[in-house]
């Protein structure tokens, strides 16, 4: 299966029409099309519509998780509900099977990564956060121990692993994502690991388990590969 990955479209009010030729292209060189998180600028039900229009004679399958932009006006269930409604697989530590490959996928969250990881210990505040990332992780955890198949695929928003985040300010990387999302898809045969979110990242890395992980985030792809999309075959 060839997936063409990318993330972190921002769709807003105004902006340029690119992707209707460059999701053309796609429909030829792909056979789905995976879109690691924020989909809109600011979470308005508005710029989610735009994307919908744009994929409105769209040909192929099309995977979703949503970023912390899209969670930004608190409409997420509109936008779920528009995308969902469009025909659009948006997982939310959910799954979907195409064909021989399985897909899990949820938004994920901050945290830090291995030792430097933030543990739930001391202000309530600090352990409420904390808490928001293990409970997604496990939840996302608990998906993919229930994936059939062959192949494994997971989209994420966050970043599970630090290789990805290289090109970033180190102070900014427990705010990039969590090695509990490693932690949560490296047990269960994943073999692949689709991210955005690190706008200034580095566009490979391996889990400690060996999964490939991509970090197909625009901006990442239009710096090293000066293209808007990636095209992965599993
Ligand atoms: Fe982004
Ligand atoms: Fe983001």
């Amino acid at each position: 299966m060839r997936i063409a990955a990318t993330g972190d479209l921002h769709f807003y009010s105004g902006a340029p029409e690119v992707w209707k030729p460059i999701f053309r292209k796609i429909e030829h060189q792909a056979d789905v099309l995976v879109v690691a998180g924020d989909l809109t600028n600011v979470g308005l039900p508005e710029e989610a519509s735009i994307l919908v229009d744009e994929l409105a004679d769209f040909k192929l399958p099309v995977i979703v998780v949503l970023g912390n932009h899209d969670h930004e006006a608190d409409e997420v269930d509109v936008i779920i509900g528009m995308l969902r409604d469009a025909g659009v697989h948006v997982l939310d530590c959910t799954s979907v099977q195409l064909g021989d490959v399985s897909f899990v996928g949820t938004k994920g969250f901050c945290g830090g990564f291995d030792r430097h990881g933030v543990q739930p210990f001391g202000e309530h505040m600090l352990k409420d956060f904390i808490q928001t990332t293990i409970d997604e992780a496990d939840m996302l955890e608990r998906t993919a121990s229930r994936l059939k198949g062959p192949c494994k695929v997971a989209v994420l928003h966050y970043a599970p692993i630090r290789t990805t985040l290289k090109g970033e300010s180190e102070e900014l990387y427990p705010f990039l994502g969590t090695s509990r999302l490693e932690e949560a898809l490296d047990p269960h045969g994943v073999k692949v690991i689709i991210h955005g979110h690190a706008h200034y990242g580095s566009p490979e890395g391996r889990t400690r388990g060996g999964a490939v992980v991509y970090n197909v985030t625009r901006n990442v792809l239009e710096t090293y590969f000066n293209q808007a999309y990636r095209i992965i075959e599993v």
